[in-house]
């Protein structure tokens, strides 16, 4: 038996609509391929993806984190835009590929627009210079009469494209960045003074992002982040922070109890701040945009010397002679998983998308790395839907409003310390609830989600919601001294998403589409504001309460 208990008066914070977006960056055939193909059948005039383009549109996507990625800190945007036969093709050493820049500023950016989402822009930071950073904002923001404007009219865009968010470089923090400000915070922190006080005086609507840690196992972490945020405290609004989260493809508890980490680094963050901040005399309340974070399933790799991209022991300078670089051909693509179930990679980042709710007070922004393979999958030919695509979607219609707290009362497990490698390194978890929840109230509707995740592999739980709090909050609620309706809620829908039956394995494709549906389940009775039910093993379950 587990309980969850929701009440109104127990709110964490407003439910930002950037909270969960999506990442792109021209790795493998993330751009040449999926988002861009000219000789796919339904390529539009600028060569982008038809197929693409509508399902995500209908996804209804809120923004994207775009163009990189480690590839941004030596990405030169003045040789992507204009003629395409005049455009440079460089080298990208980070992911070792060349960059033919068929796909430049202007496209990136057209292309969101195509899909009707906000581009969530990232600045190179790394080769880049401020004078580059303050030209790109003129180019894509500034109305006209100057000449980044200008040329910006003259490539075909009349339009400023406003785009309201600049990061001020990826992951600084990081040794394998290019031009990596790992060893100096205080030097990129002032930085990004300098550089986000310019870009403001540029374009008074916008926001910056500074870069934080690049995950919470980084040597430097917390100090580096603290360093840097207390130089350019004034001027900047996100800290930008990143964690990927790694358990062995077997090891489910490992796998869905990542969120509690996630909750860590965002609890450390946000302290660091509030110090910051207090510092600095500041009223301001800097946020967090966690703008890449995904979760995936692989095997141990040698500890020592590793290839890990987090390698602590600086196995991460490696001059392979026999490693070669790669044009991505658009028109050789292959729709790309890494290792592990199906419900699991969903159950996976639906854990962390529920960590970023219960702390919506202080994450605003998330960008999920897969997150538009989540939403479209994708090879050569077709898209189609998987689980993850259905469940996103529950979240994107559904998490919004007010997050509350959720509490839980349910079986727990133990997760002991574990290491993938070099960097994934975990210390251990008691007490880790099988039961993972959190809610948006949505107020203004009146209608509550209530989001939960079985983690257990093999037991169901007879659950009780209990939303009894809800009674008289509920806009138009008839009188309670009457008696009538004294629960609030008259009406819950449930629907999960789980294993077909008999076919834990089973894999959606083009073919199969609907495998993952979401499902009603109809198990549930609601009584005087106690909503009873059974959730299934490894099951997603999207409670919705309304009048
Ligand atoms: O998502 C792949 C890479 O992971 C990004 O380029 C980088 O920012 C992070 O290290």
């Amino acid at each position: 038996m587990a309980r969850i208990t929701v009440h109104p008066s127990f709110k964490i914070g407003e439910i930002s609509n950037r909270l969960f977006s999506a990442f792109l960056e021209p790795i493998g055939t993330m751009v040449n391929g999926f988002m861009y193909n000219p000789k796919h059948p339904t390529a539009d005039e600028q060569g982008f993806r038809k197929d693409v383009i509508d399902s995500l549109k209908s996804a209804k996507l809120p923004a994207v984190r775009l163009p990189g990625g480690n590839f941004v800190s030596a990405w030169q945007w003045k040789d992507s835009i204009g003629p395409k036969e005049q455009r440079k093709v460089h080298l990208d050493p980070a992911w070792y590929q060349f960059i033919p820049n068929d796909v430049g500023h202007d496209e990136y950016l057209q292309w969101a627009q195509k899909i009707g989402t906000e581009s969530l822009y990232t600045i190179n930071m790394g080769t880049g210079n401020m004078q580059d950073a303050m030209d790109l904002v003129e180019y894509t923001n500034f109305e006209g009469g100057t000449y980044w404007s200008d040329l910006r009219k003259k490539n075909g865009h009349e339009q400023p494209y406003g785009v309201k968010l600049w990061y001020l470089g990826n992951e600084m923090d990081g040794h394998w960045q290019l031009g990596s400000w790992e060893g100096n915070p205080k030097g990129y922190g002032y930085t990004c003074q300098e550089t986000s006080k310019a870009l403001k005086w540029i374009d008074a609507s916008i926001e910056t992002g500074v870069c934080g840690s690049s995950a919470s196992f980084m040597d430097h972490f917390p100090e580096w982040d603290e360093e840097v945020l207390d130089q350019c405290y004034d001027t900047v609004d996100y800290l930008s922070v990143h964690h990927y989260h790694t358990a062995k493809p077997d090891d489910v508890k490992a796998l869905l109890g990542g969120s509690l980490y996630y909750e860590d680094f965002i609890n450390t963050e946000a302290a660091l701040i509030d110090f910051v901040a207090a510092k600095h005399r500041s009223p301001k309340k800097v946020m967090i945009s966690f703008d890449e974070y995904g979760c995936m399933m692989r095997d141990f790799s040698p500890l020592h010397p590793g290839w890990g991209r987090y390698n602590m022991a600086r196995t991460h300078f490696r001059f392979d002679p026999a490693r070669s670089y790669i044009l991505h051909d658009p028109d050789n693509m292959k729709h790309f998983m890494f290792p592990g179930r199906e419900i699991l990679h969903m159950l996976g980042f639906l854990s962390i998308q529920l960590a970023f709710l219960r702390h919506a007070d202080r994450v605003k922004i998330g960008c999920m790395t897969g997150g538009l393979g989540a939403l479209c999958a994708s090879d050569h030919d077709h898209v189609w839907k998987t689980a993850s695509h259905y469940a996103y979607m529950q979240m994107l219609e559904f998490a919004r409003g007010t997050s509350l707290q959720t509490v839980v009362q349910s079986d727990t497990f133990d997760l002991p310390g574990y290491a993938i490698d070099d960097t994934s390194q975990y210390t251990g978890k008691e007490g880790v609830n099988y039961i993972d929840s959190a809610s948006a109230w949505d107020e203004e509707n009146g209608r509550l989600a209530v989001f939960v995740i079985n983690r257990n592999e093999n037991e169901s739980y007879a659950l009780n919601v209990d939303v009894s709090g809800f009674a008289g909050c509920i806009p138009e609620c008839p009188d309670r001294r009457a008696g009538r309706n004294a629960a609030g809620f008259t009406a819950v829908t449930h629907q999960e998403i789980t294993c077909p039956e008999d076919e834990p394995d089973a894999v959606s494709s083009y073919e199969h589409q609907e495998l993952y549906a979401p499902r009603e389940n109809t198990t549930g009775k609601l009584d005087k504001g106690v909503y009873t039910c059974s959730v299934k093993p490894l099951s997603w379950n999207v409670l919705v309460f309304s009048k």
